[in-house]
């Protein structure tokens, strides 16, 4: 017997004395409002079937379901609750059976965990990542997970979120058994075994959980360590404790502690970063088909042609690296080899995978062998003369259709394209360095760029795993043009009186892994000072300069490299801010008249974030980002900006208009020239809109805003 209208969620269906119960919510199953309200009702139908004698509950597609609707965060709860959904489904007379595939996250684990029996299919992985988005599990898995592994496993699987394979879940007590079928059929499977008394199964809620202090202190020191920044974690640690009261009182608990961290700034962030990562897709070309690409061709042997490499290698691409000083081949070679060994040891490549990239991997200073590649990706120095002059030759070269893109990290890639008879082939791939371990990657769209040539280079990207950004041709596209007023205002702030290792630290405690003047020092303050160099003819004489940098450099103090920097090092590590650097501060804020003010933490980061926000909202009036979300995206994949803060337009929405440009006007009050109001701020503030609002519309969905 089947039960089921084409726009069912759920569909019931009988084999014998046995209910099977499937979720069909594409893409993932999320249990937002209506599925799990169709599967209380399924429940209900079974319990009431007297010719049933147990019930079956498994997922349609590819997963058995990705949890809780997370588009729903942040909206009121409607009944009926996840929590009791599964309080229904534990305390059912009728043996209940979770057959699980593909995968089972977050509250869809906690379903399983309801039920009296689970079993997974080869290639399951299930886990409670909810601390990832800021949360802890808040249908019962904080209580229900520790009943079947204990408290220490709980906390380890609970608090870090972490992916469990099925094998690790057997083992664990998670899963009863695996049976290597479709799931449906492993369901009606290990129904049988219970039926015949072969399995047995259990209400989870009437087992009991042994107190366990020395993992729970172990875990709360770990934690507190590694994660100081972040509540989750710890609060998750918090609900796993209550797992050795009474269900009930647990499962009161616990939910408590979700619906805090529910209401918290940290889950807005990181919910926005989950959404952000996947919303960049939605560009205006998404639905033109991309071209086939199989042979790529890096140039250039440098670090991000060497990081270029390496990704597309482990991408599974046929690659050829030309790097044309011949004496340079095979420092070239030997870097990709050793990125490549570096991807097995961190399991980013199987032994076979490691073995088999090797083989696609050639290396030479020929430039004419990439005359059958698909794509070829330039990573030369940045000169426009030497650009131009390669785009010219590789013209000459390539196969008609191949793609030409450069890793330009400012250049003007119409300028570049015109030095071909084929602009519309032509596109920037701005990679991060290290390009085989950063995931942005700016796609730059230039005036004459194909459809397909767009379509073709997102597609590379997310086969690399990557987050590819579509930004438009300016002076450092998204990324580098709002870091450059990052930089800007950590510069003037230390010729006004803050130190760097103030500002550093309290940029750090906002949730930067490094504040702008250690990873000044871990760049390489020469390599700062030679952009700064060639820009020097077209910077307006009215734009505020700050010395500092450049009067370090004439130390010969280039930062970790040479041992000195803003901070001294010993052996690459920082032992403590340089005092020749900090005399250097001094001597030129005596030199330009300026008697150093106070800047509190939050005076600093308030100052940087604003000359971020206040660039980006142009990066946006421009058209240079397609949404505010694209800018999030790129701060955030690219740029190390916290997850947890979610990105500039998602705390541009927080702190609001009217108190940015309060801001922006009382610190124009010193420095004109760099505090301008975007007009598209004033409008905004006027409108009362938001940025999450720009987000939805044609290029993307709802899915992009903060929710
Ligand atoms: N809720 C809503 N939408 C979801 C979702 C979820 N839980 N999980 C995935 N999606 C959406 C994605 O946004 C994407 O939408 P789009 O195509 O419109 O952009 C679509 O489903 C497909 O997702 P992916 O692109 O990520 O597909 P993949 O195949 O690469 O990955 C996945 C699938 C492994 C399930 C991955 O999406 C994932 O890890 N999802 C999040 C799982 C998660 O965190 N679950 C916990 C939720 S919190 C919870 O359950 C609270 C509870 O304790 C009460």
């Amino acid at each position: 017997m089947k039960d089921a209208s084409p726009q069912a969620l759920v569909e019931i269906e009988t084999d014998g004395d046995i209910g099977l119960i499937r979720l069909s919510k594409p893409p993932v199953n999320a249990l937002g409002v209506a599925l799990r309200g169709a599967v209380h009702a399924a429940h209900q139908t079974l319990q009431d079937d007297p010719a049933i004698r147990a019930i079956v509950l498994y997922g349609a597609g590819r997963f058995f379901s990705a949890g809780a609707d997370i588009k729903d965060f942040g909206k009121a709860d409607v009944e009926p609750t996840l929590p009791q959904v599964l309080k229904a489904l534990n305390n059912s007379p009728k043996p209940v059976v979770a057959a699980l595939h593909g995968v089972a996250f977050g509250g869809a684990l906690e379903l399983a965990l309801a039920c009296h029996l689970r079993v997974g299919v080869p290639g399951l992985r299930v886990g409670l990542p909810e601390v990832k988005l800021g949360l802890l599990p808040g249908a019962g898995g904080a209580q229900r997970l520790p009943r079947l592994t204990g408290l220490s496993r709980a906390i380890d699987i609970i608090c870090s979120g972490r992916d469990v394979a099925a094998e690790e879940a057997l083992e664990a007590g998670i899963l009863d058994l695996i049976i290597d079928a479709p799931a449906r059929d492993a369901g009606i499977d290990a129904a049988r075994q219970v039926l015949s008394g072969t399995l047995t199964a259990l209400q989870t809620d009437s087992l009991q959980v042994a107190e366990d202090d020395a993992s729970v202190t172990a875990a709360r020191q770990r934690l507190a360590a590694k994660r100081p920044a972040l509540a989750a974690p710890l609060k998750a640690l918090e609900a796993v404790c209550a797992a050795t009261l009474p269900i009930d009182e647990g499962l009161a608990r616990e939910r408590g502690l979700f619906m805090g961290l529910m209401a918290g700034e940290e889950r807005a962030g990181l919910v926005h970063a989950f959404f952000a990562e996947r919303a960049t897709g939605r560009i205006p070309e998404q639905d033109v088909p991309p071209r086939d690409i199989a042979q790529l061709a890096v140039i250039g042997g440098g670090t991000m042609g060497v990081g270029i490499a390496t990704t597309l290698l482990i991408g599974g691409y046929e690659v050829r690296l030309i790097e044309a000083q011949s004496d340079r081949v095979g420092a070239a070679q030997e870097a990709v080899t050793a990125n490549l060994a570096g991807a097995l040891k961190r399991g980013k490549l199987s032994e076979a995978g490691h073995a088999a990239a090797s083989t696609r991997f050639t290396c030479s200073d020929a430039l004419d062998t990439v005359a059958e590649a698909d794509l070829v990706i330039e990573a030369i120095f940045e000169d426009m003369g030497a650009k131009t002059a390669l785009f010219g030759r590789l013209d000459a070269i390539c196969k008609p259709g191949a793609i030409l893109a450069t890793n330009t990290s400012y250049l003007d890639v119409n300028e570049i394209a015109a030095a071909t008879a084929r602009p519309e082939d032509v596109i920037g791939l701005h990679f991060f360095s290290p390009a085989h371990i950063m995931r942005l990657v700016e796609v730059v769209v230039a005036d004459a760029t194909a459809p397909e040539v767009v379509t073709t280079a997102f597609a590379l990207a997310r086969k690399l795993g990557k987050v590819p950004v579509r930004a438009g041709v300016c002076d450092g596209f998204i990324g580098n043009r709002i870091l450059t007023q990052y930089r800007r205002a950590a510069d003037y702030l230390l010729l006004d009186g803050a130190d760097f290792a103030e500002i550093d630290a309290a940029l750090e405690a906002f949730g930067f892994a490094m504040g702008p003047f250690a990873v000044s020092d871990l760049a390489g303050l020469d390599i700062a000072k030679a952009t700064r160099d060639r820009k020097a003819a077209t910077r307006p004489a009215s734009e505020r300069y700050s010395r500092v940098a450049d009067l370090i450099c004439d130390q010969g103090w280039y930062g970790r490299k040479t041992g000195q920097g803003y901070y001294l090092y010993d052996n690459g590590k920082a032992t403590g801010p340089n005092p020749g650097a900090m005399e250097i501060v001094k001597a030129e804020r005596q030199a330009l008249g300026l008697r150093p003010q106070r800047f509190t933490p939050d005076d600093i980061v308030a100052r940087c974030l604003t000359a971020m926000i206040a660039e980006a909202t142009r990066v946006i009036e421009e058209g240079i980002a397609l949404r505010p979300v694209d800018i999030d995206a790129v701060e955030l994949f690219g740029y190390g900006f916290p997850r947890h803060r979610g990105g500039p337009m998602l705390q541009a929405d927080l702190i609001g208009p009217e108190t940015l440009i309060q801001r922006i006007e009382t610190y124009a009050k010193d420095d004109p020239q760099f505090w301008q109001v975007p007009a598209l701020l004033r409008r905004m503030q006027r409108d009362k809109r938001s940025f999450a609002e720009m987000n939805s519309g044609p290029k993307t969905t709802e899915k992009g805003q903060a929710s």
